[in-house]
């Protein structure tokens, strides 16, 4: 853990409270309205030493230290993706800091593009892996060993389950697929979704792989949910645009609120017990 990490994480504290994160949540474009529902403080990105600047309209960058359905949450209102300034490990601080302030958990979110016709706007896509179509990694120039992360099971196969049963106990439907990254910031052609779809995504968009990699550096437990605002290029008849993106996104947000408020309420007491990391 770096230094600056505990130096932010030590900010954090002194402006919330001290009781320990036990997970984080990443919100992605035009599901900010998450980050208000929790009890807490919010504290501007610009306020936190090191953190990206999250320039990217329709996302908010406030950090939220609070409560949700009873657990202590950490929420990242924004994240700065690679296409912003070309850093693949622009939220490598963010996450160490989320570490440092205890938790063991986090839960990315975003906005995707389809490439199944079942699969269409509006709805849910839980990550079951990813394909880094980028080719670009946040690891390169880490210096130690750890930097050889292993992706096997990338997406926590018990977080995975319990999102699922979330889902189900909400009546919402929850897909299951493959993410892939492609950098942004322009959209992808209709050659490469073809490509996309042999290589067997289900689901596109230009964020949360660089996350989970830092995660699993981190030694954090990972889970990410799409949410579908666009059949991808050459798949629909929808005007593909970041306008688009922003306004479908509350169409699968409100779901998307209903499954983690679910999940959190179930999984409290497991995510407070197995949560082993040092404090
Ligand atoms: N492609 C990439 N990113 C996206 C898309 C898409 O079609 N929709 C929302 N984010």
């Amino acid at each position: 853990m770096s230094r600056n990490a505990e130096a932010v994480a030590a900010l954090i504290r002194s402006r919330a409270d001290s009781e320990p994160v036990r997970l984080g949540l990443i919100l992605g474009s035009g599901l900010g309205h998450l980050a208000g529902a929790v009890e807490g403080v919010a504290i501007p990105y610009a306020e936190l030493p090191g953190f990206p600047h999250a320039g990217v309209s329709g996302h908010n960058a406030n950090l939220v230290v609070g409560t949700l359905e009873g657990v202590r949450v950490a929420v990242f209102g924004g994240r700065e993706h690679y296409y912003e300034k070309g850093r693949a490990d622009a939220m490598r601080l963010p996450l160490e800091v989320l570490r440092a302030l205890g938790a063991d958990t986090v839960i990315a979110t975003n906005a995707a593009g389809s490439l199944q016709a079942d699969m269409p706007t509006g709805e849910l896509m839980l990550l079951s892996d990813h394909i880094n179509f980028s080719g670009l990694n946040p690891l390169i120039g880490e210096p130690t060993d750890a930097r050889f992360v292993p992706m096997t099971a990338a997406y926590d196969p018990d977080i995975r389950a319990g999102l699922r049963d979330a889902a189900a106990a909400e009546g919402v439907t929850l897909h299951e697929g493959v993410y892939a990254w492609y950098s942004g910031p322009s959209f992808e052609t209709p050659a490469e979704i073809r490509a996309i779809r042999i290589l067997g995504g289900d689901a596109v968009g230009m964020s949360t792989v660089p996350e989970v990699i830092l995660a699993r550096f981190l030694g954090l437990r990972v889970a990410a949910i799409s949410t579908i605002t666009n059949m991808a290029a050459g798949l629909g008849t929808e005007s593909i645009s970041h306008e688009h993106t922003k306004a479908m996104a509350p169409r699968g947000a409100a779901k998307l609120e209903r499954v983690l408020r679910r999940y959190l309420q179930k999984t409290e007491c497991v995510v407070a017990l197995g949560s082993t990391l040092p404090r």
